[in-house]
């Protein structure tokens, strides 16, 4: 196989198809608009789902491909080997109701011998085996053989192996699918070592999803008028193959950055191998961050969602980075390597906003080093607590388990900004465990407890207290849906206290409020008490409420129907109320303080004079 740059491979396949009668659709936001309820972009197909359900692409074609970035977040933990990242490209090409099986087995034989120059007799496919919802595919079989793959070299799997779907999905395309195979090596691990052995020798390298199904409740699936082709390639794995790195960090995707990691922290890559499990981190995480941040629909670090996810890959990379010592620059540095050198041409975008990008980076660094150090002092603490603990335990002949507790953890995360999964990592490389389902309670108590306050004053409320408590129950709302106009919508109620005098609010945000915020959010409040709204409530199942956008904490500790309030529409809340009946009852409203309340969590007071 002949060596090839990314640039080339993209390049390759773009032609490859738009010589078949495709056009190039580009890439799209890596952020999922939430319509099938997976938060980033986690396949090619995932954008076109509307299409490949019939509707008609607005180019008019029915013939489309691209080199699509894509996140999948499941296995961050397991980033730090030779083969795992949370972003990836995947090359895609689809027929919306156009080619279907015949045309498709044949383009991707003659793309992976022709054009790349893989070994046909090596190639080995798997196709599905059949059950009750859908047949066997004997067709892709005979036409694969018929292409050129061997017919030792082709495999019928049953659906948990040949079937492609959005995992947790429902109304969306779905199918039986041919994979295709190339061995890292020619030295089998047995007589049977083939595509089924988990001796890491086969990998799959991509897929032809003959996507003709539309997945429904419980498993059951509707066939489409349409029969689509679905097809992902892996674009890292594949450059990887042809180039002959068995390390994927090895492919000049990354391998700019392996170097300058290298240089800057003075270890080897290839003879240390704590170095080189930090530097991939590194490596990995940064680059998901550029493109989060930087996404056309970017979003920044926070508590919640999406962008906790981000600030977990960041937080990760920053500890990994600390350890190897590159400084906060250097990780600005890595992050200029792929904006300005790597992705310069296939994401302008990155460029364009690169300033934002080094900024948004630079806050949360400046954000976690400053509770790390002090968040590490108390891990160790917590630590030889329970290893002191162990030793008298011993002595009595009982056992102590090295668990850290989930309030312990809580409290790493609420007082020194570690995320769960940080702290579950530390512990996992000093041979201890966190106990998470405490974690959660914790966390949940917490909630809860500042709610608790909340509807005991209301429970009180109902029996006699003032209206007052009403009145700044009802100005909490407008509080928190103004915070989402000034702050971004990500922004929610972390905790809110309300007594006659004030009502308190803790919010996500990584910065002190500026003079010019906190009067932007009372003119707000302000102005939509002017507007006269109503008040209104009614009651439906949870689902629904989620459904339409009601703002909610703890769904899992609803009861199943719920009460949503809204005023007038701008705001929509789950509540056990009361409130008012018009936003004309309430007054002026005054933020009085703006403080901090925990690492990432801001405090606003507040009163209505
Ligand atoms: N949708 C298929 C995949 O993600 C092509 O592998």
């Amino acid at each position: 196989m002949e060596k090839i740059t990314s640039q080339e491979l993209r390049d390759k396949w773009i032609k490859f198809y738009e010589d078949r009668g495709h056009i190039n659709i580009g890439a799209v936001s890596l952020i999922g608009d939430g319509s099938t309820g997976v938060m980033f972009n986690v396949a090619g197909m995932q954008p076109l789902m509307p299409y490949l359900l019939g509707e008609k692409h607005p180019s008019g074609k029915t013939r489309l491909c691209n080199v699509q970035g894509c996140v999948r977040t499941v296995d961050i933990d397991a980033v730090g080997d030779e083969s795992h990242f949370t972003f990836f490209e995947m090359m895609g090409n689809w027929s919306l109701g156009d080619y279907f099986k015949k045309e498709k087995s044949k383009w991707t034989y003659t793309f992976l011998t022709e054009v790349l120059g893989f070994d046909r007799n090596k190639i080995c496919c798997s196709v599905f085996a059949g059950d009750d919802n859908a047949p066997r595919d004997e067709e892709t079989a005979k036409l694969l053989e018929s292409a050129g793959i061997k017919k030792e070299n082709i495999f019928y799997l049953p659906k948990s192996d040949n079937w492609w779907e959005l995992e947790g999905t429902v109304g969306t395309p779905c199918g039986p699918d041919n994979e295709w195979f190339y061995p890292r090596h020619d030295k089998p691990c047995s007589d049977h070592c083939d595509i089924t052995c988990d001796c890491g020798r086969w990998v799959e390298i991509g897929n032809d999803v003959y996507m003709q199904y539309k997945k429904l409740e419980n498993n059951k699936y509707v066939e489409l008028e349409n029969k689509n082709v679905d097809t992902g390639f892996g674009f890292e794995r594949l450059l990887m193959y042809i180039n002959g790195y068995t390390d994927g960090y090895m492919i000049d995707i990354f391998k700019p950055v392996v170097d300058f990691l290298e240089e800057k922290c003075g270890k080897s890559y290839s003879d240390d191998a704590d170095a080189r499990k930090a530097m991939r981190i590194i490596a990995d995480h940064i680059r998901t961050g550029v493109m989060l941040i930087g996404d056309v629909n970017g979003i920044v670090p926070s508590n919640v969602g999406a962008g906790y996810i981000l600030r977990r890959l960041l937080r990760r990379a920053i500890r990994y980075a600390n350890k190897i010592n590159i400084s906060a620059d250097d990780i600005l540095g890595v992050a200029k390597i792929y904006i300005e050198q790597i992705y310069n041409k296939a994401y302008p975008l990155l460029i364009e906003k690169e300033d934002y990008i080094l900024s948004e980076i630079k806050k949360e660094m400046d954000k976690f080093n400053k509770a790390l150090e002090q968040g590490l002092k108390e891990f160790d603490k917590l630590i030889s607590g329970i290893e002191k603990h162990k030793q008298f335990a011993s002595l009595k002949g009982e056992v102590v388990e090295n668990i850290i507790s989930g309030k312990s953890a809580f409290r790493l995360y609420d007082t020194f900004g570690f995320p769960l999964e940080l702290t579950s990592e530390m512990a996992k490389e000093i041979g201890y465990e966190v106990d998470e389902e405490g974690f959660k309670n914790a966390f949940a108590e917490h909630q809860t407890k500042s709610k608790a306050v909340e509807k005991g004053t209301f429970k009180s409320g109902l029996e006699g207290v003032g209206e007052q408590t009403t009145k700044y129950h009802t100005a909490t709302h407008l509080l928190n849906a103004a915070l989402k106009e000034v702050l971004g919508k990500d922004c929610h109620q972390m905790g809110s206290n309300i007594t006659e005098e004030r009502l308190r609010f803790d919010f996500p945000c990584d910065h002190k409020l500026s003079e010019d915020e906190i009067k932007n959010i009372e003119d707000i409040v302000n102005d939509w008490i002017k507007q006269d709204l109503d008040v209104t409530s009614v009651e439906m199942p949870k689902q629904k409420a989620v459904e339409i956008g009601a703002e909610h904490q703890f769904i899992e500790r609803y009861p199943d129907i719920v009460t949503v309030y809204s005023i007038g529409n701008v705001s929509k809340e789950i509540c056990t109320g009361p409130h008012v009946k018009n936003t004309k009852e309430l007054g002026k409203f005054k933020i009085t303080k703006e403080e901090s309340s925990s690492s990432g969590v801001r405090r606003i007071k507040a009163i209505l004079e």
